[in-house]
């Protein structure tokens, strides 16, 4: 039995220089802001969330993971763990309450309840017709404007780490985490391990969190939500138009079988677009896949070098 059962990722906190760039970098990526102090970004997506993404000023480091619980008691529960912090209430615009804790790579996992929601904001979007639901949007017209996307949720985060079996086991029991997909080498190593929430029978994203192996501890990314393949592609062209580095895509996934598109912040963050993601609940039994040539999918930009070896300290 888990100590508790995440419901959800709910943040992801990030030290960068210079937070008027980032802010920047965050609209052209289809965030909003949802609040800034002398010391920090929060921004938001269309969804009820009051932010999804934490900015503080200072040299570029990855800070923390957030996850959100449904009920103020899974954080007494998580407070009585060694090292773990009190109950403390967060001084930070949206309030609520947070636990904090270290994973067995040093990172800050700070579990959170009670963070204010927001009015969601609405988008004009055009419904997408296909061979078999051919009359979605019958009778009107589709024009489509160009634009950055829009983001409505975080999804997932990828963390790098040489310490796989450890983090995995340390998130599986800490969080409730479940697998989804492993990619297990010839040695019995794990490669790659897809774990999702437990929500009992709600049907969640294939991925919450990907653990990656690799010789350094890190972030790889981080991963958005948008509304449709339109949105992404209309992203795409508005963060090229501006000159931000692409660092993979556009192209379907394997494992998660979401369409996606990776940019870099200015400090290497790397970013996630994605849309069309598998959704399963607690009753689907992961699988355990051997070697696999290469991760990537059936159709788009083959993997780079840059994607598969980036971890940010
Ligand atoms: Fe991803």
């Amino acid at each position: 039995m888990p100590i508790i059962r995440a419901a959800d990722l709910a943040y992801v906190r990030v030290r960068v220089p210079d937070l008027d760039r980032a802010e920047t970098f965050m609209q052209d990526f289809g965030l909003v802001r949802a609040d800034r102090t002398g010391q920090a970004l929060y921004m938001r997506g269309a969804g009820p969330d009051h932010h999804v993404h934490i900015t503080e000023e200072g040299p570029a480091k990855f800070l923390a993971l957030g996850f959100a619980v449904d009920n103020a008691e899974d954080l007494d529960c998580l407070s009585r763990l060694p090292g773990a912090s009190k109950v403390e209430r967060i001084e930070e615009p949206g309030g609520g309450l947070r636990v904090r804790l270290t994973d067995p790579d040093g990172h800050t996992v700070e579990v959170v309840h009670g963070i204010a929601r927001v009015e969601p904001i609405q988008h004009v979007r055009h419904p997408l017709n296909d061979a078999t639901e051919g009359l979605r949007r019958a009778g009107t017209l589709a024009r489509h404007e160009r634009g950055c996307a829009n983001v409505l949720r975080l999804g997932h985060a990828v963390l790098v780490t040489p310490e796989l079996p450890r983090m995995r086991a340390w998130y599986r029991e800490t969080l409730g985490l479940l697998m989804s997909d492993e990619i297990v080498g010839p040695g019995g190593e794990v490669g790659l391990s897809f774990n999702r929430l437990d929500r009992g029978a709600e049907f969640v994203d294939h991925h919450v969190l990907l653990l990656q192996a690799g010789p350094k501890a890190g972030l790889n990314h981080v991963a958005f939500e948008v509304h449709d393949v339109d949105d992404l592609m209309l992203g795409h062209e508005h963060l090229q138009g501006l000159g931000y580095e692409s660092v993979w895509g556009i192209g379907r996934h394997v494992y998660g079988g979401q369409i996606f598109d990776y940019w870099m912040d200015p400090w290497e963050f790397m970013y996630e677009h994605w849309t069309d993601s598998d959704r399963l609940n607690a009753e689907f039994r992961g699988v355990t896949e051997g070697t696999v040539e290469s991760i990537n999918g059936p159709w788009g930009q083959q993997v780079t070098h840059r994607f598969l070896t980036h971890a940010h300290e």
